[in-house]
């Protein structure tokens, strides 16, 4: 009678923590949240012609390529995660920039030997051999469905007969007006008669919709061999730059094994190196893990997070890079035994000065560069994208004739280790410059996922990417939608420099007194960060949910039914 019960009771267990988890359930509409309504309407019109998940993926990457430059583009690289929901396909496709074969550890320092700021940022050698091209036609043709050349169809019409600059475009602009107007080349797209134009003004860019059109008739080949490569060359090296022909067409994708692990039931599936955000987030995870977080005050969960954060932030800098140089010592840094030695040094009444770890270099000012979007199709594949050109505008110049506004993603490398780049991140070793090496990236695009509902989560936001996809991803256990997630305040720690930096009036001086009590600086911004999205299955009502962070109002975020 007692076995009896038992496995009684353990039918209705099943029945509750597994309700609606088949692998053949679909959720019958699709979703997608992206920076920029254009981007997610070029999203609507591939599923709208039968387009599947990776296809949408590629339409809404070129399109944001276009309307959002500041942000991402063809000059640029991202992670694109790419999961179904039985599990037959989970992999991040990396279309990171890699160093050109010319590129040294010291290629940025001046005659005292510390780093040149404009050469890292600016202009041809800030650049790194671009990965977005290459990625969009990987996907198009290993997992797509539709012709590339639908696919880029969308941006092509974009670039060539103008968006409306909106007041994000404007705004960012305007913070790179300097240097945009510093070549003519690039000023001549953007900068028309060197001003910043005015919302509402028709953005063309005739270039750009060429070479689009050459990936999609020639592929991967459009880009990276023949006339657009030799332009690419060309341009970049009367800027500075050191790009080879042979640099363009040794570049390749590369498919990696998302980072997984597990927090409390859930499964979270996020970006492996060369990025740092899904070790980085797995690390803080399993540090806060034996706590109840519901059973904590607003001030002990902030301190508590921060304090994971600096840990996890410090090994970041001294372990991580690119996996195909050096070596990461992954499955430690992995392990719940490795946070469980780490956690005894972590005090709940007490923050742990960074300085016991490290000296403490300067403060560097952070972005809001770079984007993200997530998106689910009618048969439940998802994808969580991240893109960038790295600071705003990237390296805010244009090789003649390609329309290609260049990254300027070397600065991620840790030009000097130990010294911060333009995120204030400090860097060791495994993130020296080499050639072909992939720079340490924090982008962090993330599925999370219980038996019950499957969360499609990132932003931008230089380092603080990992901690707002954590701060998003919690709220999410927590039981909120996707509107939640990208509306919280936000704060982070990232070791070095050693302060808990808040958004401006997200704390009370209350709390902020109580967090100095306990140790912490606490600066407070005087701007907001990041520019989440975010698309939720809820596997139990099979809905869709998705939602655009309100922080920059021009993102699109729609759920289409789709019926027979
Ligand atoms: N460039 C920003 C990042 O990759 O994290």
């Amino acid at each position: 009678m007692m076995k009896r019960s038992l496995s009684l009771v353990c039918f209705v267990m099943a029945l509750v923590a597994y309700p609606g988890a088949h692998a053949q359930q679909q959720p019958n509409a699709y979703a997608i949240s992206s920076a920029h309504e254009l981007a997610t309407q070029a999203g609507v019109t591939i599923f709208e012609q039968g387009g599947n998940a990776y296809d949408a993926a590629v339409a809404v990457s070129a399109a944001l390529a276009v309307v959002e430059p500041a942000s991402s583009g063809i000059g640029g690289g991202g992670f694109w995660m790419l999961q179904s929901h039985d599990d037959a396909l989970s992999v991040m496709v990396d279309g990171r920039e890699v160093a050109p074969a010319a590129a040294h550890r010291d290629m940025y320092l001046d005659d005292e030997g510390n780093v040149d700021r404009d050469l890292a940022t600016n202009g041809g050698l800030a650049a790194g051999i671009p990965g977005a091209p290459a990625a969009w036609v990987h996907i198009a043709e290993k997992y797509g469905t539709l012709p590339l050349s639908v696919l880029l169809q969308p941006a092509i019409d974009l670039a060539a007969n103008g968006f409306p600059a909106d007041e994000k475009y404007v705004t960012l602009l305007a913070m790179r007006e300097e240097v945009m107007n510093r070549w003519p080349e690039t000023a001549e797209i953007f900068m028309p008669e060197g001003n910043v134009p005015s919302v509402g003004d028709i953005i063309v860019q005739a270039d750009l919709a060429n070479t689009l059109r050459t990936l999609a008739e020639r592929g991967h080949d459009g880009f990276y061999t023949g006339e657009i490569a030799q332009r690419l060359v060309d341009g970049t090296r009367a800027a500075g730059g050191i790009w080879t022909m042979e640099d363009l067409a040794n570049y390749s994708v590369k498919e990696r094994d998302p980072i997984t692990t597990e927090y409390r039931g859930y499964e979270l599936i996020s970006a492996a190196p060369p990025s740092s955000g899904g070790i980085t987030i797995a690390q803080i995870l399993n540090l806060i893990e034996p706590y109840e977080l519901s059973e904590l005050t607003r001030v002990e969960r902030t301190h508590l997070l921060a304090e994971a954060m600096r840990r996890a932030y410090r090994d970041r800098a001294l372990y991580l890079g690119d996996t195909d140089f050096v070596d990461v010592p992954m499955d430690v840094l992995l392990s719940k035994a490795y946070a469980a030695g780490m956690r005894t040094s972590l005090r709940l009444d007490q923050a742990t000065p960074s300085s016991m770890l490290a000296n403490d270099p300067d403060v560097r000012p952070e972005g809001n560069n770079t984007t993200h979007f997530s998106l689910i199709d009618d048969e439940g594949n998802m994808v969580s994208a991240t893109l960038t050109v790295n600071l705003l505008y990237g390296a805010a110049y244009v090789p003649p004739g390609t329309g290609v506004l260049l990254n300027n993603e070397m600065d991620d490398f840790s030009a000097k280790p130990g010294a911060p780049n333009a995120f204030g991140l400090v860097g060791f070793e495994a993130n020296a410059i080499e050639p072909y090496k992939r720079m340490l990236s924090s982008m962090s695009p993330t599925i999370v996922r219980s038996p019950q509902r499957v969360a499609v989560i990132g932003t931008p936001g230089g380092s603080r990417i990992i901690t707002m996809v954590l701060l998003g991803l919690l709220d999410f256990i927590d039981g909120n939608g996707p509107q939640s997630w990208v509306s919280l305040p936000r704060f982070h720690h990232q070791y070095l420099p050693d302060e808990i930096s808040i958004e401006p009036d997200s704390m009370s001086a209350a709390e902020i007194e109580a967090l100095e009590a306990l140790g912490h600086t606490v600066t407070e911004r005087d701007r907001t960060w990041g520019n989440m999205h975010g698309v939720m299955w809820d596997l139990m009502s099979n809905e869709l949910e998705a939602a655009h962070d309100p922080r920059w109002p021009s993102g699109g975020a729609v759920v289409v039914p789709v019926t027979d």
